[in-house]
């Protein structure tokens, strides 16, 4: 019956939502256990879901172990600063803090290059400033973000912030450049632009993902388009990924 279709449609959504979790937990835990020392004293928190688990496993080492006592964390969002919050963390900013140790972070997808899209939760740019500053950049992701090139995964397009009054003479730019469709990022009920925690417009990119891109070029030259204030193409950022596997495992990829 109907009621059977919708009942077992909506149990494999949470048994997929159960899995990814657990990945995206494991990928996280292993990789502050490896990278998160008593040598790391700023420490820049990326945004999304699977930095939740970061945080979470960052709390358990300072509040349970007694360990970190001189961590400082940046964030690199709302949502980041809220979660550093919530766990009683010692909350930074980069202005005192414009060294930054470590950055861990989410992807929406990463290729075999460790060319990385990011941005899918809108806070690209000041994740890129907090990376940017960052001795070591380290990525978290579950399974599903793991892709040979990009546009395999990420069928939602690169992430792009936009000055609010550009983002039609910078739809037109990209797509003239380098093919494809920019769309303005709406809320779901298309009531209205969603606005980032700077103030802008986000757009997103769906690329052709059959042609060959140099990535490093597009990000130069799309971040040059006047009203463009980031994309969310991070290139030659990243030391590692953590995948955490369907499996149980971790794959780290350099
Ligand atoms: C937010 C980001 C996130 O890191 C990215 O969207 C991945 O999110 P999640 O961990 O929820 O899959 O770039 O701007």
């Amino acid at each position: 019956t109907q009621a059977t279709i919708l009942t077992r449609s909506f149990c494999d959504k949470m048994d997929n939502k159960i899995l990814l979790d657990s990945a995206k937990r494991l990928a996280a835990r292993t990789a502050v256990d490896q990278w998160v020392t008593e040598d790391t004293k700023v420490l820049g928190i990326g945004s999304g879901s699977t930095v939740v688990f970061v945080v979470e496993r960052v709390a358990e080492r300072v509040w349970k172990d007694g360990a970190l006592s001189e961590l400082i964390c940046v964030p690199s969002s709302f949502q980041s600063r809220q979660l550093i919050l919530d766990h009683n963390l010692p909350l930074g900013d980069l202005d005192r803090n414009y060294k930054v140790d470590l950055y861990i972070d989410g992807a929406d997808e990463v290729d075999s290059s460790m060319v990385l899209i990011k941005g899918g939760g809108g806070c690209l740019m000041q994740e890129k400033i907090v990376a940017s500053c960052a001795k070591t950049v380290i990525i978290v992701a579950d399974y599903t973000k793991q892709s040979l090139r990009l546009g395999e995964q990420w069928c939602k397009g690169i992430p792009i912030e936009v000055s609010s009054m550009a983002y039609v003479p910078v739809k037109h730019k990209i797509e003239e450049l380098y093919g494809g469709e920019a769309q303005l990022r709406t809320a779901l009920n298309k009531a209205g632009p969603i606005v980032t925690d700077n103030g802008n417009f986000l757009m997103d990119w769906r690329f052709v993902a059959q042609r060959e891109y140099d990535w490093d070029e597009v990000n130069r030259t799309i971040s040059m388009i006047p009203g463009v204030l980031e994309t969310g193409l991070f290139v030659n950022m990243a030391a590692k990924c953590y995948f955490g596997m369907a499996n149980g495992t971790v794959k780290v990829q350099n």
